[in-house]
């Protein structure tokens, strides 16, 4: 059985399977068929996080594959009132065959699945975004960008995290940059340079927004306050200044370089009204695949635990 917490714990093959997946059982949907691949399965879904995509995706997601979503606030489960990770995952993986959550700590989703009897989806924690991450990779594959040049601008956080694992892994080239203070994890940078160094990935770490978006062939960013960083708003603002994705900082890519982001986007923070508005078709066809990708997400993680 496997669990999926981080883009790290898989090969460049087990990745490419399920993004495999994911087209096929996307390309059975715009043909009608819904085939039931998780009959009768249940996947539960906590969240001690907002969220619209993620819970809009899975919930419909394993519905369409035959099976049935719990949506589980921590606001109104028991975990919420301190019930702890470790009880809370034995009693719930002795129900349902499938778990999905959102969380702060890594360690708390890790502590999860060390508990869990069933597989384990990671929804999005303070580190990573593994989830959205192969959506995005669908996404530009869709687009035609199979071996991209991909500038990653903003916030060293959970979204760059997994796009260094990402480009390490698959070996693509990516160009990260923050503003000082606000670099990716260094641990995250090095066990990613060591995937790239494996895989053939190319990882270029800097400061320079300008210079990273250079001949792109996609441009992407993420907020510049994540969830659970709502005070340091007015702050995070003022140190940003400069990273917003805009005509100017666009027009420095490939003519016809895409422009992705997880969302939610904030216009006029991390990207403008224009760039946003004018490649609103790749931002909504990312968005919609994530209902796609996760599909592959969960049949693989299924498949393994059936083998
Ligand atoms: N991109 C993403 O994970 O969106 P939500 O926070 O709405 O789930
Ligand atoms: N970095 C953002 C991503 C939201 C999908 C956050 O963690 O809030």
């Amino acid at each position: 059985m496997k669990h999926f917490l981080t883009l790290s714990d898989f090969s460049k093959s087990e990745l490419q399977q399920m993004i495999d997946l994911a087209f096929e059982i996307k390309k059975q949907l715009k043909e009608g068929k819904y085939v039931p691949y998780m009959q009768n399965k249940t996947l539960a879904m906590i969240f001690e996080k907002s969220s619209t995509r993620t819970r809009v995706s899975f919930e419909t997601g394993i519905y369409q594959l035959g099976g049935t979503g719990l949506f589980l606030s921590s606001r109104d489960i028991q975990l919420g009132r301190g019930e702890p990770m470790k009880d809370t995952a034995r009693v719930i993986s002795r129900m349902v065959d499938m778990v999905m959550i959102r969380t702060f700590e890594q360690s708390k989703l890790e502590e999860f699945a060390k508990y869990s009897k069933v597989p384990v989806i990671n929804g999005l924690t303070d580190s990573f975004h593994p989830v959205q991450l192969m959506t995005d990779y669908m996404t530009m594959i869709e687009f035609g960008k199979t071996n991209p040049v991909v500038a990653y601008i903003g916030d060293g956080n959970n979204m760059a995290h997994s796009w260094l694992y990402l480009a390490a892994i698959m070996g693509f080239e990516l160009r990260v940059a923050t503003p000082k203070g606000y670099e990716c994890d260094e641990s995250i940078v090095n066990r990613a340079k060591e995937l790239a160094d494996e895989n053939g990935g190319k990882l270029i770490i800097g400061y320079d927004p300008k210079e990273a978006v250079s001949g792109a062939d996609v441009v992407t960013t993420d907020t510049w306050v994540s969830m659970g960083q709502e005070e340091e708003k007015e702050k995070r603002i003022k140190d940003f200044k400069g990273f917003m994705v805009d005509t100017n900082m666009m027009s420095l890519a490939k003519d016809d370089a895409l422009f992705l982001h997880c969302l939610p986007a904030y216009r006029g923070y991390e990207v403008s009204e224009e760039v946003f508005e004018a490649h609103a078709d790749e931002i909504f066809s990312e968005a919609e695949n994530r209902l796609h990708a996760q599909k592959g997400i969960m049949v693989w993680l299924d498949r393994q635990r059936d083998n």
